[in-house]
């Protein structure tokens, strides 16, 4: 596993002081970086936040192993139901393993493809189901509370439809990753034995990745979990050091914390350059949007903060973002994620056609191509005074990648930390889960359908002005 992680065009040395960080800067912030490891670390020792745990469940991933083993081959189709963390840290792994969709390598009862139902768009539920098999599927419901509206709605459609097709038998085929013990996933589990796997309590959806949340997918799809958690723990041990030089994560959070708070730059542009790792974009938005943007800083003052991140795909978005990135407002920093190598390399033939345009690249390759794309994009993005900074994975595969996630979530641990808010907690997206029970008619939800019925007052109010 090899990750390293360049902060030169973050410096003021490169994009200048307004822009980037001063020695003295990292100087005056570096022993808040070293208390926002051990605010983690005190968190993690005493069991609040599991998610450093995660990697060293071994028994855990024996027994998801085990389980994948005797059940594969039955299927040629994992369908996944959840949302947010209960699916994006799926995708990030299918995507950065077997690449995007529709690239994939053909699917087989040997190598299933992952069907995400993480959207209640009826007309994509409905294509979903009518491109798999019932016969042929194994579905994984995933829900930390049980009761997510979206999930639990997507679920009783699977359930239906698995059931019409195969009886009872159904239930054999489902298995549910829930919070045990409570929940009415886990009641419902209970009522018609499913396999159930656990979400610990001190694990939050956006960092569960590790968990039998994406581990049981993964399996299922016949990745090689022992060497997602392998990579991941060797990077749990170098982010407990207490060594900005050696401790990624701890570095970048320092980094992005002077740019956001100091530097002004709300905004967290994550830009791979390699399609693999686009899933890994989408899964990295949650995590630092949930994670970071919060009302109230522990001491319960208002504070509104956070850093909006957006995803952006390299080469592909010079064509389309870059434009604004160079010459909008500096308001951004920019995270590359690249890789030290390809499978493939993408060999150009050695064909000359007397054409200008054509004859410079025969015999060159396109992983030399994007990665000097990146290259270039960065030297002008610090032509323009624009913050950069990239991590390059060795390669893209299952070591780098869990230990690459991991490093995302100790990061985002450590930045909640100096910004003095709850991390762990996601009070925001709360009310409009409420007000949706409430229309929905859920038990014990009429207040919020009181309260949405004052707001469309209010519009209609507004509409007449
Ligand atoms: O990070 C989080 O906690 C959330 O994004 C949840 O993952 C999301 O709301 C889904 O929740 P649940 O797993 O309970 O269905």
């Amino acid at each position: 596993m090899k990750i390293q992680f360049d902060d030169i065009n973050l410096r003021a040395a490169m994009v200048g002081e307004a822009n980037g960080v001063t020695p003295a800067e990292l100087r005056q912030h570096g022993s808040r970086a070293l208390d926002a490891l051990n605010g983690v670390k005190k968190l993690s020792d005493a069991a609040a936040q599991g998610f450093p745990h995660l990697p060293f469940q071994t028994e855990l991933a024996k027994e998801i192993l085990a389980f994948a083993r005797k059940v594969r081959g039955s299927f040629d189709t994992v369908c996944l139901v959840g949302i947010g963390g209960s699916a994006l840290g799926s995708w990030a792994l299918d995507c950065g393993l077997r690449g995007p969709h529709p690239v994939q390598p053909a699917f087989s009862k040997s190598n299933p493809r992952l069907v995400i139902l993480d959207n209640v768009d009826p007309a994509f539920t409905a294509a979903a189901l009518e491109s798999m098999n019932p016969k042929k599927t194994f579905t994984v419901v995933v829900a930390k509370s049980g009761s997510t509206a979206e999930t639990v709605a997507t679920f009783l459609i699977v359930r239906d439809w698995m059931m019409k097709n195969l009886g009872r038998k159904a239930h054999e085929r489902i298995a549910a990753v829930t919070t045990i013990g409570s929940g009415d996933l886990h009641t419902l589990a209970q009522l018609e034995h499913y396999r159930e796997f656990p979400i610990p309590k001190n694990v939050g959806g956006r960092f569960s990745v590790l968990s039998a949340v994406g581990l049981v997918p993964a399996a299922l799809a016949g990745f090689d979990i022992r060497k997602i958690l392998k990579g991941a723990a060797a990077m749990t041990h170098e982010c407990w050091q207490a060594d900005l030089d050696r401790n990624q994560a701890l570095r970048a959070a320092l980094f992005h914390y002077i740019l956001c708070t100091v530097k002004k730059k709300p905004i967290q542009v994550a830009f791979p350059y390699s399609n693999q790792l686009w899933g890994t974009a989408f899964w990295f938005r949650q995590l630092w949007a949930e994670s970071l943007g919060k009302a109230l800083s522990r001491q319960g003052a208002t504070v509104q903060v956070g850093q909006t991140p957006v995803a952006a795909l390299g080469a592909t978005d010079q064509h389309s973002q870059v434009q604004l990135y160079i010459e909008g407002p500096n308001d951004k920093v920019f995270t590359f994620w690249t890789a030290g190598k390809f499978r493939n390399a993408g060999k150009i033939p050695k064909t000359r056609l007397n054409l200008e345009a054509f004859d410079y690249l025969p015999g060159q390759t396109l992983a030399k191509l994007i990665d000097v794309e990146q290259r270039s994009t960065a030297a002008a993005l610090v032509e323009a005074g624009r913050p950069n900074c990239s991590f390059t994975l060795d390669a893209i595969d299952e070591e780098n990648l869990g230990a690459f996630l991991q490093l995302m979530e100790f990061e985002t641990a450590f930045m909640g930390e100096l910004l003095d808010i709850n991390a762990f907690n996601q009070d925001g997206v709360e009310l409009g889960k409420h007000f949706t029970y409430g229309l929905m008619g859920r038990k014990s939800y009429e207040e919020f359908r009181g309260r949405f019925s004052q707001y469309e007052k209010r519009r209609a109010v507004a509409s007449r002005e």
